[in-house]
Parts: C-alpha cells; sequence; structure tokens
C-alpha cells in the first residue's frame, strides 16, 4: 500500500509545529520563573518594610509576560533575526515587572533595595522621572537579570520592572491608549495636553509628597506656658 505523499508531508508538518510550540512554550517558562524571582523579591521587600516602618511603599504590582503576538510584532518592529537566540538577545522585556508606588522617593528607595541585591545584575537603568521623555512620560525603568535554577542548570533571566507614582501611572495609561487609538499620530494639540497633563501630575506628586513629611514629620514637643 502506498501512502499518500499530501499526508505524509502533512503529518510532518503538524509534528514540526508541535516541536515549535512546545519550543516557544519552554522558552517562554523561563521568563515566567524569572518573573516571579523579582515578584517574590518585590514582595518580601513590601512586608518586611510595613513590618519595620509600619508603612508600605507600594500601591500596586503587575506583571506580564509578553504574548507571542507581541514578541513576534516586536521582532518585525525591530528587524531582529526571528529565531530564539536573537530574540533572548534584543528583547529585554519579555518578562516586565511594574511598581506602582506611592511618593517618588518610594520609586528610588524600592529601586536601590533591589537592584543592591547581590543575586541580581543591572543591565540598564533609564531614569524617566529625573529625564522624562519628551512627550512627558516619567518612570524608572530597570533591566535586570536574575538567575532561575532548572532542572538543566542555572539561566540568567532579564527582566523589565518599572517603578512609577500612582499620578504617574495614571498619566501613562492614559498616554498609551491615546497613542493607540491614533494609531501612534496623535494630533499636535493632544500631544500638548498630554505634556501638560503629565507636568499637573507631577505637581501632584510633589505636593502629596509634601503633606505626607508633614503627616509624618517628628512632632515637636509642646512648649510650656510660661508667663
Ligand atoms: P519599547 O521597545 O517600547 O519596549 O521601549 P525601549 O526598549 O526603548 O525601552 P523604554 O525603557 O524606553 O520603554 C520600555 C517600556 O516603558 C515600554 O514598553 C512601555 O511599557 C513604557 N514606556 C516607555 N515610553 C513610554 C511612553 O512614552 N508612554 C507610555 N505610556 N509608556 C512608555
Ligand atoms: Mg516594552
Amino acid at each position: 500500500m502506498t501512502i499518500p505523499l499530501g499526508d505524509t508531508t502533512f503529518s510532518a508538518t503538524v509534528a514540526q509545529m508541535r516541536a515549535m510550540r512546545d519550543e516557544f512554550q519552554r522558552f517562554l517558562l523561563e521568563y515566567q520563573f524569572g518573573l516571579r524571582e523579582v515578584e517574590t523579591k518585590i514582595d518580601i521587600l513590601r512586608d518586611e518594610f510595613l513590618h519595620m516602618h509600619d508603612y508600605n511603599p507600594i500601591e500596586h504590582v503587575s506583571s506580564r509576560v509578553k504574548s507571542p503576538d507581541s514578541i513576534a510584532e516586536k521582532v518585525a518592529r525591530k528587524g531582529i533575526d526571528a529565531d530564539f537566540p536573537s530574540i533572548r538577545e534584543n528583547i529585554t522585556d519579555v518578562a516586565g515587572i511594574r511598581v506602582t508606588v506611592s511618593f517618588v522617593a518610594d520609586a528610588y528607595r524600592l529601586f536601590d533595595l533591589l537592584t543592591q541585591q547581590d543575586d541580581l545584575t543591572v543591565r540598564v537603568v533609564k531614569d524617566y522621572i529625573a529625564e522624562p521623555k519628551s512627550n512627558g512620560y516619567k518612570s524608572l525603568h530597570a533591566i535586570v537579570e536574575v538567575p532561575v535554577f532548572l532542572s538543566t542548570g542555572r539561566v540568567e533571566v532579564p527582566v523589565e520592572v518599572q517603578f512609577r507614582t500612582i499620578a504617574m501611572d495614571f498619566w501613562a495609561s492614559l498616554e498609551h491608549k491615546i497613542y493607540y487609538k491614533f494609531d501612534r499620530q496623535v494630533p499636535n494639540a493632544l500631544l500638548d495636553s498630554l505634556k501638560d497633563a503629565a507636568e499637573t501630575a507631577a505637581e501632584l506628586d510633589a505636593r502629596m509628597e509634601r503633606l505626607h513629611k508633614e503627616v509624618h514629620a517628628p512632632q515637636a514637643e509642646p512648649r510650656s506656658h510660661h508667663i
């Protein structure tokens, strides 16, 4: 009996596709593990901070592994080779974690506490708080590499960590929606308004931080009322 050629080719293709899918899942798994390690570090810092200082500097933490679609889109946009070593080398935000804090000082404090840990390697730091982007975007970014221990040995996994205040986060999520709504071609008037809103957000951050410091300043001794 002869097996029709078409079927043979088809089953080979299915097997290849399955192998590719498995390889891709394995590739993403490493990033999930790296993310978990950094999430745990952030959780520990939060819990310890609360215990030691009776203060929680973290408002919110969110994390994600980039979707295959969005990896493919970035490969095309950056014009890099579409193989795993090339993606590993060139796309450093496959694993991403965003830490939303109460005040600007907390962003720097947490950044220092995380990046000083000696099992982490800091690859890149972009301080868009000290030097905001021209559109007004502010956040403190770091690409760190965290060791993950697999059955096959140790791998260093890059994780992008972003620290920002609630006001910066509010601004960034609206700007992101507008950017995509206008397909990256935002009208100038709207760009100006966004920049203006970023300045308002920064003023709010500064005011809130001043207020917070006032409330938490060491209390002055009550004055004695001698006549
Ligand atoms: P991407 O290729 O977009 O990831 O940027 P990059 O590799 O040049 O790195 P950068 O540190 O500038 O940005 C990393 C991430 O920060 C982005 O993926 C966004 O999540 C965020 N980000 C950077 N710039 C902006 C911005 O102008 N607006 C908003 N909403 N988010 C931004
Ligand atoms: Mg990104």
